[in-house]
């Protein structure tokens, strides 16, 4: 892992320096300017631009030994550019496209000199109530992974140091409430939340950052099962781990560690190689090296795997980054507005979208109708705001002003004042089309932005029912940072989209949809009826009184009596509004004619399986087709499906195209009974699909292979 001009330079280091390197501090102006040309700083956190040059050339050029800084800043989803939240970019199922998007915010930010991304975030996210969804992948394993791993490579291309955090487990906290309490059994751990960080590991992502929250009573900043063990010894993980800010110090509030001495012990002691913002390590570790309770080849392991990071940007030789060439604006607009429109999802549609050549004039009301930095969404901070298209500006570019009517109905999102709602309804009246603008500003997601009530904020239901009570065709946008509860909100427009909060491109890109680009953006995360069914997923165990399929969907809020002893309410349906996977677009497809290859297979086969896909409607559209896989019977409860591959087709109206699949039947191993990593020979059930509800479906048999009986095809888990 290190070469012999990083254990040379390591050599010739004082344990103060060396402690140094393990130190990140945001600085205030130029306050850190002592520490840096000291050499007692390792990295900078939120400094970009001038200020970054400055002390990169202060550790570079002033200090005993040169050792350049790693300049750390939340790249989340843009830089200057902003592209959609990530939960939007999930809902793209296209990594190619996040992967470039990555790539250009990482040459917009290596302009700032910026060196390292706190992104992506991979942490699985079933519980809407917590406002960091906004930053997930969803609540699905694969696509979490396959997201996680195109920011890190989109990233990585461009000298710029991805993390994949928050490992691990933050997701979980209790009652969506951040930082709270993750209770999570081994299995799941590993086979549901670890999967995406072990997908990073292996796609080479730079560093890994611990998370705040506590898995089972151990906090992450603290466990070395977690780190050490598994993430550094099981995994073989040569790059470098930071903590979250201050989660080493917040160790004494979970009540694992009596003061900061203590928690810097521990922090080392678990492979935390660096803490980010509080200074235990930096008042401590000199002296806990020198009583023996911290050994200093830990210290070593720690800096030598910092100096490998430097070294791997290319920073010795380039200390302010590779030459980068801007593709200008022209193209990471496109870009923008490219991915912003790929992650919107058609939730409805009763014939009304796209708008035709008949409309003349559109009312567009809602208070986030001309609401450029709320389409941002959260985790901005350089974004160029000159960039920022809202609603109202697409549809005036495309419309002209006359016959675009502007109200917004309410004075910002979350207001009860309903004293503009009079006007919007008279501006309803007067149009042909009510496009309305509904949701979240971006202020209600994002860290400590949890909610306990999903409806639309304010009286904007309230906005929604007058303006439908005009019996126009009304388009309801919303945008939000997390799925919301739209039951009412499908029942009363006349179409629905999910926008999540797209970006720079926003109004852009939500016009191209509305007047003919198909949409083609798929739930990332189920949707719910109500907060009372939070979590919800799709990828759920079939428990030992499953509902049956057609069990009655229970009107909500009218208890009727219980329909037998199954997993049910008394007052809500069970399944979720929309599932995972979910999406229209303008035409119609059938998949018909689910193949497999074989039906009876070995772990060290790959099951094969193809589909063909009609449009049976009259528009062009593409169509994401989903394969999802059901172990029938294991040594341990499975889910009653998990998404094991997904390809998208395009196709005209009346084409049809076969859709192959392979995926290794290795691909199916989980953690089993006896802890080990493996496939279990038994009968599976496939579906090919367009979302995870539905789908064609076949089974296939896995038979225990002459070379390795028992199947096990990895290490018991630590
Ligand atoms: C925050 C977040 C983390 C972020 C870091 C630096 O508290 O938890 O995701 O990267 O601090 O801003």
């Amino acid at each position: 892992m290190t070469s012999e001009r990083i254990r040379s330079l390591l050599s010739e280091m004082t344990l103060a320096e060396k402690i140094g390197q393990m130190c990140q501090v945001q600085p205030h102006g130029r306050d850190q300017d002592d520490q840096v040309r000291a050499g007692l700083i390792g990295s900078l956190i939120n400094v970009v631009g001038p200020d970054a040059y400055h002390y990169q050339a202060l550790a570079v050029e002033h200090s005993r030994l040169g050792i350049p800084l790693l300049l750390g800043r939340d790249v989340i989803h843009g830089f200057n550019t902003i592209f959609p939240i990530p939960l939007g970019q999930a809902a793209s199922f296209d990594p190619a496209a996040v992967r470039e998007a990555a790539a250009l915010s990482a040459i917009e930010a290596g302009m700032a000199c910026v060196n390292w991304t706190f992104s992506p975030m991979i942490d699985i996210s079933r519980d809407p109530r917590w406002g960091r969804i906004a930053e997930s992948f969803g609540e699905d394993p694969l696509l979490t992974a396959l997201m996680g791993q195109a920011m890190i490579d989109g990233y990585q291309s461009q000298s710029i140091a991805a993390c994949a955090k928050h490992f691990v487990g933050y997701g979980a906290a209790e009652g969506g409430r951040d930082y709270s309490t993750a209770m999570i059994p081994s299995r799941e751990l590993h086979d549901i939340y670890l999967r995406p960080f072990k997908h990073a590991a292996q796609a080479g992502v730079m560093s890994f950052m611990t998370a705040f929250n506590e898995v089972d009573g151990l906090p992450c900043s603290g466990n070395p099962a977690l780190t050490r063990d598994l993430l550094k010894t099981a995994w073989g993980y040569d790059g470098m781990v930071v903590s979250d800010w201050n989660s080493i110090t917040e160790m004494i509030a979970h009540g694992v560690c009596a003061n900061t001495e203590e928690a810097a012990e521990r922090g080392v002691a678990a492979g935390v190689d660096m803490e980010m913002a509080s200074r235990s390590y930096f008042d401590h570790l000199e002296g806990l090296v020198a009583t023996g309770r911290v050994k200093e080849a830990d210290i070593n392991d720690a800096v030598l795997r910092i100096l490998h990071m430097k070294e791997r940007l290319g920073l010795f030789e380039r200390p302010y980054g590779p030459e980068r060439q801007h593709p200008g604006r022209n193209h990471s607009m496109t870009q923008a507005r490219n991915l912003a429109r790929k992650s919107c999802v058609l939730l409805s549609n009763n014939d009304t979208l796209p708008l035709g050549g008949g409309i003349h004039s559109v009312a567009l009301i809602g208070p986030l109708a001309d609401a450029g930095k709320d389409m941002l969404g959260c985790w901005v901070f350089d974004a160029d705001h000159t960039l920022n298209h809202s609603v109202l500006s697409g549809l005036r570019t495309k419309l002209g002003d006359r016959r675009v009517i502007y109200r917004p109905g309410l004075p910002d999102p979350r207001s009860m004042d309903g004293a503009m709602i009079e006007d919007a309804v008279m501006a309803a009246n007067s149009a042909d089309v009510v496009v309305l603008c509904l949701g979240e500003d971006e202020g209600l997601s994002g860290e400590a932005h949890c909610r306990a009530h999903l409806e639309l904020p304010g009286r904007q239901m309230e906005l929604l029912q007058r303006v439908a009570a005009c019996g126009k065709p009304v388009v309801t946008i919303v945008f939000a940072g997390r799925p919301l509860l739209l039951a009412e909100v499908i029942e009363k427009s006349s179409a629905v989209l999910m926008a999540w909060h797209p970006g720079s491109m926003a109004g852009v890109a939500i016009t191209d949809i509305l007047f003919g680009e198909p949409p083609t953006g798929r739930l990332p995360v189920s949707l719910p009826r109500s907060t009372g069914q939070i979590p919800i997923y799709y990828n759920h165990k079939n428990t030992g009184r499953p509902p049956a399929p057609d069990a009655p969907s229970i009107p909500s809020g009218t208890p009727l009596d219980p329909s037998g002893f199954f997993s049910t309410y008394l007052d809500e349906d069970h399944r979720p509004l929309l599932p995972f996977g979910y999406g229209l677009s303008y035409t119609s497809f059938a998949c018909e004619g689910l193949r497999l290859t074989t039906e009876t297979l070995t772990e060290a086969d790959d099951l094969e399986a193809e589909i063909t896909v009609t449009n049976t409607g009259s528009r062009t559209g593409s169509e994401l087709v989903q394969l999802y896989v059901r172990d029938l019977v294991g040594s341990v409860t499975r889910p009653v499906r998990e998404l094991k591959a997904f390809k998208r087709v395009l196709l005209a109206p009346g084409e049809s195209a076969k859709l192959s699949f392979s995926i290794p039947v290795a691909d199916l191993a989980f953690h089993a009974a006896d802890g080990t990593f493996k496939v279990e020979p038994g009968r599976f059930q496939i579906w090919l699909g367009p979302d995870a509800s539905k789908g064609e479906t076949a089974w296939f048999e896995v038979v225990p292979s002459p070379t390795n009986p028992s199947g096990k095809s990895g290490k018991a888990k630590v």
